[in-house]
């Protein structure tokens, strides 16, 4: 799964009942923002909004923007356009519909949307969530259009309910930590999701044994830099996220536990010991390293050498053998010349990812690299993703192929494409479908695995089924 495309709106459409009002969330970008969109639902819920699965049937909409790459402003008007459209369909139905634009492109651009977009409603940048039904209430009080963009304070976790909506499928995303302090050169970041903060650990044990209790099997910590880490612990120390996720596997029984997005820099001894003796912590990580070049690393100002990250994945490795890695990479940052694009390729052969996404540099104003000067032509970044693209391509397969004649435990989400088939998730991430009972969604199965197909892999369960 793409952590950065478009996806899809509220998890599960639920039945309206003719008091509730119908609410369309349509998501784009990080795992923060799926976290924060189903957030945004649980704040509705107790006015009334449930899911429904199309916004024409949507009394309030929520477009959750994200800003990270290219030309997140324009995607985001030509989405309004559409969404004008529906509204004033709805209109001539004597329908009222509110229009929210939140997350990242909200956070940034929030003035320009409402200048060029009149008809939405709301604006809410990432921070100011939970002030929702009061922002909901003054634009149904037709004020004029309600902007809140403002870093608050208090943590908006603190303001949320307590009370989640279980997600089905037994896994679920939790958010620890949020913003980021290290200013890479390329990255908006740091200027629209603000300052690094963490969570205190007991806030996170609450929600994380609410939603064991509701039958959650596996959560993934989520942060913008989730291993930098730092919550007060219940015993008014500080708690790393080493310490966090033994906590969650010991004492509240999470049966799997992932973690992302994390810096190479913030890889602290206990996290890499943690991966060699707790087995609930997945063997796949996301640790992006952007570029394998040591110029194009400091001109990132990423902290930290090709070779240290080298020494690092080994570190990893020895301590749980059989952990994959992921990686995020970025082709054409400015002053990235073929020799430092030919370094980022051997780092990638000497450690052999099981899945990357890559991207090619796009500007984004008011970083440092925009100003930087020797941008690197598009047609030279366009070749260099092209050939990036392929390797990883090549060991992603190479790494699916090798699951093939294994027995490997899947935690079933959901049902598949296919009629009959139910869909899960291995150790590492890959999306596998089995023929099975819907019985056996939020539930973990050993399955034989068979066939890869480009992003996926199939399988049959075996006899002993449901380890639960
Ligand atoms: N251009 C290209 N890719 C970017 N990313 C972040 N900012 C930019 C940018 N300006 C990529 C990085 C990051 C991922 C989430 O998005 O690889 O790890
Ligand atoms: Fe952006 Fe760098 Fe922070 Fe990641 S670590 S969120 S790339 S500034």
């Amino acid at each position: 799964m793409n952590s950065l495309s478009p996806r899809p709106g509220m998890a599960q459409p639920e039945p309206v009942t003719p008091s509730a009002r119908g609410l369309h969330v349509i998501t784009w970008g990080c795992q923060m923002n799926v976290y924060d969109s189903e957030r945004m639902s649980d704040v509705l819920r107790p006015l009334g909004y449930r899911a429904v699965g199309t916004p024409d049937a949507a009394d309030m909409i929520i477009l959750n923007t994200c800003h990270i790459r290219d030309r997140a402003a324009e995607k985001v008007f030509s989405e309004l356009g559409r969404l004008r459209l529906v509204k004033e369909e709805r209109a001539t139905r004597g329908m009222n519909t509110v229009l929210a634009v939140a997350g990242c492109v909200a956070q940034a651009e929030g003035r320009e949307i409402l200048a060029r977009a009149p008809y939405v409603d709301i604006v809410l940048g990432p921070q100011t969530y939970h002030r929702l039904p009061e922002m909901v209430a003054r634009a149904a009080r037709a004020a004029g259009a309600v902007i809140e963009t403002d870093f608050p304070v208090e943590q908006k976790f603190d303001f949320l309910p307590a009370e989640r909506v279980a997600p089905a499928g037994g896994a679920a995303f939790l958010t620890i930590q949020e913003g980021c302090d290290k200013f890479c050169s390329f990255c908006v970041v740091p200027y629209t999701r603000g300052a690094e903060s963490s969570r205190p650990a007991a806030a996170v044990l609450a929600e994380a044994r609410r939603l064991a209790a509701a039958g959650v099997r596996e959560i993934t910590l989520l942060g913008q830099n989730v291993n930098a880490y730092h919550g007060e612990g219940p015993d008014g120390g500080t708690w790393g996220l080493a310490r966090l996720a033994r906590v969650l596997a010991d004492e509240v029984g999470i049966e799997r536990i992932r973690y992302t997005t994390s810096h190479p820099r913030d890889m602290e001894d206990d996290l890499i010991a943690a991966h060699g003796d707790l087995p609930q912590l997945m063997p796949f990580l996301h640790l992006p390293v952007q570029s394998g070049s040591d110029r194009v690393l400091a001109a990132m100002n990423r902290g930290h050498t090709a070779d240290e990250y080298r020494v690092l994945v080994d570190r990893l490795r020895s301590a749980r053998p059989d952990l994959a890695l992921s990686s995020d990479f970025i082709v054409g940052h400015p002053g990235e010349t073929d020799a430092d694009f030919a370094d980022t390729m051997r780092l990638i052969r000497d450690i052999g990812f099981a899945q990357a996404y890559s991207f090619k540099y796009s500007s984004r104003p008011g970083t440092p690299a925009a100003g930087a000067g020797a941008q690197v032509p598009e047609d030279v970044k366009d070749a260099r993703l092209q050939e990036l693209q392929a390797i990883l391509r090549v060991q992603q397969d190479t790494f699916n192929d090798a699951t093939v004649g294994r027995v490997t435990p899947v935690l079933f989400t959901g049902r598949g494409r296919k009629p009959g088939q139910i869909s899960g998730k291995s150790p590492w991430l890959q999306a596998v479908n089995v023929e099975g009972p819907d019985s056996l969604i939020g539930r973990v199965a050993n399955v034989d695995i068979r066939h890869t197909y480009t992003n996926s892999l199939g399988g049959v369960l075996t006899e002993e089924t449901d380890r639960a």
